[in-house]
């Protein structure tokens, strides 16, 4: 990745999280610890469910990718975050901007996929029960996960070509812990209001279009359930709303971090640590703490574990 005609910047200054050094060290600690939990947490259901074969279903497949695209995401930016924070110039390369500009947003967007592939899984498992597996087939997930990779890459690309061309050459301060399109475009010495859409609309109204899509398909999925029988929705809504959950923590920040025209620091920080951070952690905790199965196959692979010792 060469510098671009006529820009002269050749790096960024990224915003400190903490000037105080009580501060710094409060979030180093609290950084440190859920990012550990992330790793621990996101790689031990991609354990369980490869070393199961209880497991080998749909659902859980694309849960252990999930937990994967979980892994990336927080990756991109916790690491760099963690060591900036005792750091006195924050300063990242024209080149690892650009990078983690775009794997935020391959990881992001395969996630988003992942999360309507999800929701699919659950409405042809409780909708049309009797052609589950003939629907959601092994080639049916393999088509979804490169889908779901295809979806991420194009996705990225797209604000990436625009991005890389633009002519840098005044101010560096990217005002984030982290870069990303929307404060990076406004860094350009040109007129940047076309381009600015371009990632509202790329990342901000298809996070807010997914986003609807899929609250309305899970109220459609308890709706079916409930004509049938009660019991049936409390149980269906005991794991929906894990998926609920999972959904809304993923989405309202994206939503607020790409459409909110008036931006300030700390709401931007704040929803980004919630992405970035919180999310990730949450993942597995909400799947593997509501769902019987999980637990019972968790419990088996470390009776597994302390047998072969
Ligand atoms: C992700 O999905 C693919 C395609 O179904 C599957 O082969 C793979 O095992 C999954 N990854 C994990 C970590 O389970």
């Amino acid at each position: 990745m060469d510098q671009v005609n006529g820009s002269v910047v050749t790096e960024f200054v990224l915003l400190g999280l903490a000037q105080s050094l009580g501060m710094q060290s409060f979030l180093f600690l609290f950084f440190t610890l859920f990012y550990v939990g992330i790793i621990l947490g996101n790689l031990f259901i991609v354990f369980t469910v490869v070393f199961d074969s209880h497991l080998h279903f749909p659902m859980y497949i694309l849960l252990a990718n999930l937990s994967l695209i979980d892994l990336g995401l927080s990756s991109t930016t916790v690491p760099r975050m963690i060591s900036d924070l005792f750091s006195d110039c924050k300063i990242i390369s024209f080149r690892n901007c650009m990078v983690q500009m775009f794997f935020i947003h391959v990881m992001g967007g395969v996630e988003m996929v992942l999360l309507i592939a999800m929701a699919y899984d659950r409405y042809t498992a409780i909708c049309k029960p009797l052609h589950y597996l003939t629907i959601m087939s092994p080639q049916m997930c393999v088509l979804l996960i490169v889908a779901a990779w295809t979806i991420g890459m194009i996705h990225a690309v797209f604000q990436f070509v625009f991005v890389i061309n633009l002519p840098f050459c005044g101010p560096n301060n990217v005002g984030s812990f982290y870069c990303d399109f929307p404060r990076v475009i406004k860094l350009a010495c040109m007129d940047t209001y076309r381009l600015e859409f371009v990632v509202i609309a790329n990342s901000g109204f298809i996070s807010m279009g997914t986003f609807f899509f899929l609250i309305i398909s899970y109220i459609f999925i308890l709706v079916t359930v409930r004509k049938h029988s009660s019991k049936d929705l409390s149980k269906a809504f005991f794991t929906l709303s894990a998926h609920i959950t999972v959904v809304v923590l993923f989405f309202i920040p994206c939503m607020f971090l790409y459409v909110w025209p008036f931006p300030t620091k700390s709401l931007d920080t704040f929803f980004s640590i919630v992405d970035f951070v919180v999310t990730p952690v949450l993942n597995p905790a909400i799947y593997t703490l509501r769902n019987r199965d999980m637990k019972v196959a968790m419990r088996r692979l470390s009776g597994k574990v302390i047998s072969s010792r």
